[in-house]
């Protein structure tokens, strides 16, 4: 029996070794006393703890019975990214590659440059691209608003890079922007936004029917021989600004018929001199000849 349960055989001296090796105090003695405090002190931080558990469980709890439109939309958007996977795989992975690393003599790297430019390339058409030239040209995008937006997150999920913005992107001062876009695009673009050619074949293209988020991700992204104007060169209000400018003069009508590159005076008087001293000189001459 002793050697089945030991414990019988010692339980006669625990008393006394118990009072000899613990720690445990007599009662009444002021160790005793600390000795309770302590103890009280942590079956108070015990019952912290678990306030606090009990808090944030609540929390949750209200928190998934608010607020269930935010967690569907969380659910959505790995769809979204699943969906922009499977697009991309089908229609741009041959280009720029499984990784979005890119590949040699086909398509750039994919990686940092952001939905913005996914947003760019692929709302304007530009991309996926048919065929090699000096120039992607912007065509009727082949792909809907929502295929785009799921090509974005996918791009952005594993590339990263800017984002587009938000809000009304014309709201910004519209004689600033004049003076912006006088310094920063109408070299290439024009003064009113027409457009022009470039070097090898290249051209700044018109920007007429462009719309304000491709203008605003065309700033971000730069495509092509276009400088990138990211936040430091521009800020966000600069950008918006520019746009209200570009927006302006790209829906303003000609009164008087045609524009004439609305470069103003200069045109106006060269038609006048060429077409109008042609016509004098023709009547003066058929007078002549009557006479
Ligand atoms: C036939 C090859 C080809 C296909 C297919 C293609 N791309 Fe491209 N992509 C290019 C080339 C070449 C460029 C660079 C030329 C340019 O910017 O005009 C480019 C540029 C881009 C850029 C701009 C990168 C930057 O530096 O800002 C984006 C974004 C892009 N492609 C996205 C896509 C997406 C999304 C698809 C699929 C829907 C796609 N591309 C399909 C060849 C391709
Ligand atoms: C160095 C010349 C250059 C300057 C400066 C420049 N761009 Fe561009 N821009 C281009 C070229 C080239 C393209 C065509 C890129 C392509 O097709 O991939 C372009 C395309 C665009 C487009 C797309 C138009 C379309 O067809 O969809 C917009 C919008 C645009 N630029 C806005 C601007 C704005 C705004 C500025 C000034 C902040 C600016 N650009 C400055 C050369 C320039």
């Amino acid at each position: 029996m002793s050697t089945t349960n030991p414990q019988s055989d010692t339980q006669p001296d625990e008393g006394p070794r118990r009072s000899r090796w613990s720690r445990r105090p007599a009662e009444g003695t002021p160790a005793a006393a600390a000795r309770a405090r302590r103890r009280s002190k942590q079956r108070r931080r015990i019952g912290n703890v678990a306030a606090l558990m009990a808090g944030l469980v609540l929390t949750g709890a209200l928190y998934s019975t608010f607020a269930p439109a935010q967690a569907a939309d969380e659910g959505s958007e790995s769809t979204a990214e699943a969906a922009g996977r499977e697009l991309y795989e089908r229609s741009c992975i041959s280009c720029h590659g499984e990784n979005l690393e890119g590949v040699p003599n086909r398509g750039p790297s994919l990686i940092g440059v952001g939905e913005a430019s996914v947003y760019f390339q692929v709302h304007t058409g530009r991309m996926p691209l048919v065929r090699q030239g000096s120039q992607a040209p912007d065509k009727p995008a082949i792909f809907s608003d929502e295929e785009i937006d799921q090509l974005m997150a996918y791009v952005q999920a594993n590339g990263g890079g800017p984002v587009l913005p938000s809000g009304d992107l014309r709201d910004g001062d519209l004689a600033a922007g004049g003076e912006l876009f006088r310094l920063n695009c109408a070299q290439c673009h024009n003064f009113v936004g027409q457009g022009g050619a470039l070097s090898s074949g290249k051209y700044a293209p018109s920007l007429e029917d462009s719309n304000d988020l491709e203008i605003y991700s065309a700033m971000l992204s730069g495509p092509e021989n276009m400088p990138v104007f990211g936040d430091n060169q521009l800020t966000p209000e600069e950008k918006r600004a520019i746009i209200n400018y570009i927006q302006t003069i790209t829906d303003m009508p000609d009164p008087g018929g045609a524009g004439i590159g609305r470069i103003g005076p200069v045109s106006e008087g060269l038609v006048i001199w060429t077409v109008g001293i042609s016509a004098l000189l023709f009547g003066i001459f058929w007078m002549g000849s009557k006479a």
